[in-house]
């Protein structure tokens, strides 16, 4: 099995061709330096960058942009999102997914401004040392924000190059190998446009389907382009089914227009989040997932079941509702459905919310 070739051209040429194509046709993004802004000097913020950053994995650029700008407006500054109540981060993330990044992103920030000053390290080392930051993170932000040449390795950039080289090893077992070769071809003069360059490449023109091979700068180059089907690649190895899990949501509304929410607790999927009273999500059919399952008796009316696809399982949740009077919310608390949209609920409790109160997430008057 063949699992790479030498290219003809030279990394350096192959990096030239990326940023001559990335000066003409970068994406504008909120949080990026232009090429030419950064040729006369102007320099990324890496509390911007890192923001982005932690952002954008797990999530596209167009989501990530309305967060990127309440956050930004929200707290200005890493040491204002350093001393910002958890539970306002939390609500401000709700919705972006992944919410392990929100609570991470709270204590990366308490630890620069309580440890560093307030700057974020310039080094990839410095910035791996701090919390919630892996190697994505902290070769991304030692590259785009402090010109590092770090070798930023995404989904994108995993299939820019497993194309550019016929990489035929299946991910995630070839990303070694797919790291190399990029470390081999990161511009040393401007890596941190040569990163965002691959990122570009990949999300625009190396696409998953039908890649625009026809106007790519590595189109001379590319060996799947040259001998194959460059959407074969980057081959993954197979994928496992998801398994299903079942639970039960139960959305409880008084008279004056009050649902009921808690706060599941701060470990494990979710945690810290709001959520209206669910059972715990089984794979057993034989338990726990009904309406004698509620958290107190009324007249619980069955309204459908939302499905929801986590990383590793499919949640299928049914939701009922009942009309009830304010009785002691234990330790949880009755919030105005007109208010919903300022809490901390991920997109499956608004699902549940929804399904039971079809316009709980209409814009109100207030
Ligand atoms: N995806 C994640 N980070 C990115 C970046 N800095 N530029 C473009 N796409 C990205």
């Amino acid at each position: 099995m063949k699992t790479s070739t030498a290219l003809d051209t030279s990394g350096s040429d192959l990096a030239g061709s990326l940023l001559a194509w990335y000066d003409r046709h970068h994406r504008e993004l909120p949080w990026r330096v232009s090429p030419a802004a950064a040729k006369a000097g102007k320099k990324a913020d890496p509390y911007h960058v890192w923001l982005s950053e932690v952002m954008l994995q797990q999530t596209t650029v167009q989501a990530v942009k309305p967060y990127f700008a309440k956050f930004l407006k929200l707290w200005p500054k890493v040491t204002d999102l350093a001393s910002a109540p958890v539970e306002d981060v939390m609500a401000a993330w709700a919705g972006l997914g992944y919410y392990a990044r929100a609570r991470n992103l709270k204590k990366c920030a308490e630890a620069v401004a309580g440890e560093h000053g307030g700057i974020f390290p310039n080094t990839e080392e410095g910035l791996r040392a701090l919390p919630g930051i892996g190697d994505y993170t902290s070769a991304a932000v030692a590259a785009i924000a402090f010109n590092r040449p770090s070798a930023v390795m995404d989904g994108n950039v995993e299939r820019v190059v497993s194309r550019l080289y016929a990489i035929d090893a299946p991910l995630p077992g070839s990303k070694p190998l797919m790291k190399r070769h990029v470390a081999e071809l990161t511009s040393a003069d401007r890596p941190g446009d040569f990163a965002q360059a691959m990122m570009d490449l990949g999300a625009t023109i190396c696409t998953p389907k039908r890649p625009a091979c026809a106007i790519c700068p590595f189109r001379d180059d590319c060996l799947a382009f040259a001998e194959h089907d460059p959407e074969l690649f980057p081959v993954k190895a197979a994928k496992k089914e998801k398994p299903v899990r079942l639970g039960a949501a139960f959305v409880a509304v008084t008279p004056e227009g009050d649902v009921l929410l808690r706060r599941r607790i701060e470990s494990g999927l979710l945690g810290g989040m709001t959520e209206v009273p669910t059972t715990a999500w089984t794979s057993r059919l034989d338990g726990g997932t009904t309406v004698e399952h509620a958290p107190f008796p009324a007249d619980w009316d069955a309204c459908g079941t939302v499905v929801h696809v986590f990383t590793h399982f499919e949640l299928r949740l049914s939701v009922f509702r009942a009309k009830t009077r304010k009785i002691a919310a234990g330790d949880g608390w009755w919030e105005p459905v007109t208010n919903l949209e300022a809490q901390a609920l991920p997109t499956v409790m608004k699902k549940a919310i929804a399904q039971a109160i079809p316009r709980a997430f209409e814009k109100h008057p207030n």
